[in-house]
């Protein structure tokens, strides 16, 4: 089990975390959700140990890990903008992190992650001649063979556009369900967030918001922000599409609907 109690951060006179709590269970996934700028990937950077927390404590598996070094943690990470090699091919960034630790993935195992993640004709490519979806995953085998206890990914969706994103989204799933690795992924979507995670982390002005798992959020959003950041965009996104495969009356009201939720969120 992660457990974070009472994490801070401040930079200089900018606090960005104000006292993070919780409990995350092995094999679970975990979405942080909330507005840009609000402190989401400093988080997963104190969770990766590249960010010292101000105050607090991080504790997995019984053990304070607070002040280990990030190499010692066995945690890693997909970051945002992938940061692969540029001058290495697919292959060589894949196995990059095995050359000082060569017994972490057997060959066999390489192998089926690179199918897994059907890579197989672009390994010996260049990194500047694969496509947006064929570097996240290039990105991703690289963190998996590498067998981390903790998974953590920067919105590893957002540079990605629609069926590419769903079947990246559903590869995600599937590893993280078949390897029972435990996940905590950054997104900006609510949508993202409650369809891939067991529990979802609501971040806002560096405290929590709301952790809870997805239906529960759903069903008792814990404050007025909850409803506007998370539920509003969910409705009207379910709206839209309701619009689109329906005619008459009933996509009217579905378009109205979201006229009266666009109002509602310019309140305050
Ligand atoms: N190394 C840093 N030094 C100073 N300020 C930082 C640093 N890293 C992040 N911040 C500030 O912390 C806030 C939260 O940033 P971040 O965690 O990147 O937000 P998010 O990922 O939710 O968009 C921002 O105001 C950002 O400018
Ligand atoms: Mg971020």
């Amino acid at each position: 089990m992660l457990e974070l109690k009472d994490i801070t951060k401040s930079f200089g006179d900018t606090h960005v975390l104000n006292g993070i709590s919780l409990e995350l269970d092995n094999g679970k996934i975990m979405s942080i959700l909330g507005p840009s700028g609000g402190g989401k990937t400093t988080l997963l950077n104190i969770i990766l140990g590249i960010t010292e927390p101000t105050s607090g404590q991080l504790i997995y598996n019984g053990e304070d890990l607070t002040h280990v070094p990030m190499e010692k943690r066995g945690f890693n990470i997909v970051f945002q903008d992938y940061a692969l090699f540029p001058n290495l091919t697919a292959y060589e960034n894949i196995t990059y992190g095995l050359r000082n630790n060569p017994g972490i993935s057997s060959p066999e195992e390489i192998k089926e992650m690179i199918s897994l993640l059907g890579l197989e004709e672009h390994l010996n490519k260049h990194i500047d001649e694969l496509s947006g979806g064929q570097k996240q995953r290039v990105a991703l085998a690289r963190t998996l063979v590498m067998k981390p206890k903790l998974l953590l990914l920067d919105e590893p969706l957002s540079a990605l556009d629609g069926v590419i994103k769903e079947s990246i989204k559903a590869k995600i799933k599937q590893i993280v369900e078949q390897y029972d690795l435990t996940t905590i992924m950054v997104t900006h979507d609510p949508e993202e967030a409650c369809t891939m995670s067991d529990k979802v982390l609501i971040i806002n002005h560096g405290k929590v918001a709301q952790y809870d798992s997805p239906e529960n959020i759903i069903e008792h959003p814990a404050s007025d922000f909850v409803r506007k950041f998370i539920l509003h965009q969910l409705e009207v996104k379910r709206n839209n599409i309701y619009t689109l495969f329906n005619e008459g009356d009933e996509a009217e009201t579905a378009a109205n609907a979201n006229a009266e939720l666009a109002a509602a969120g310019q309140e305050d």
